[in-house]
């Protein structure tokens, strides 16, 4: 959830057969995330997207994949047009979990934040650039992350290079995780 209830997303679900009867577990400044159906035991959402930013996070072709990112199964169309000016995108993800206060992948999360806020204080000067040139200075910097993390460090990056997005990864919730405690990228980036 966003942290100012006077920025999340106000609108109704849009009206969508997709959409209809299905409980919302989730919403934020531009997504309302219902709940899916589970498939081969799997728990499947649907993010009812309002940012083309997070439409191509999820559906471009060369959209970051790996072990940190969500695994998307459909794209189911678009359902009318949000208050932000652009139209809904539905995207079948998998259903992700929020972090636990202590342990492992609570550390990782934590570490994550405080890492890129830090860089982003040493790089304040550059202004709107300043997310942009955080994300890659903790690509940069050895910091102990695993290989794949690096490698999803480094697959955001260009994500955010390329679509001229910005990273979002202060705000702790925009991590998520799997059962098995894998952290995953839910909500990294924003509109540049
Ligand atoms: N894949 C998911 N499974 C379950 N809940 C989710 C998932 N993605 C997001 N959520 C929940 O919905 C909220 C809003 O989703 P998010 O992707 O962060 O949207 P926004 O772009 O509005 O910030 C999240 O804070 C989280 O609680
Ligand atoms: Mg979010």
């Amino acid at each position: 959830m966003a942290d100012d209830p006077r920025l999340i997303l106000p609108d109704p679900v849009p009206v969508h057969p997709k959409l209809d009867g299905r409980a919302e577990i989730g919403r934020g400044e531009h997504t309302i995330v219902l709940e899916g159906d589970v498939i081969n035991g799997q728990p499947h959402v649907l993010k009812v997207l309002s940012s083309p930013t997070d439409y191509a996070y999820y559906t471009a072709a060369d959209r970051p994949t790996g072990a940190h990112f969500p695994v998307v199964y459909a794209d189911l169309g678009e359902a009318g047009r949000s208050s932000r000016g652009y139209p809904f995108h539905i995207v079948e993800v998998e259903k992700l979990y929020p972090l636990p206060l202590y342990g492992d992948t609570a550390e990782l999360a934590s570490k994550l934040c405080t890492s890129y806020l830090a860089a982003c204080k040493m790089w304040h000067t550059f202004a709107q650039d300043m997310g942009r040139i955080a994300l890659y200075h903790l690509t940069v910097t050895p910091m102990g992350w695993t290989d794949a993390m690096l490698e999803s460090l480094q697959a955001l990056q260009n994500f955010i290079n390329e679509y001229s997005a910005l990273p979002d990864l202060i705000k702790a919730d925009n991590l998520m995780m799997r059962r098995d405690g894998t952290l995953v990228f839910s909500d990294p980036v924003f509109m540049g």
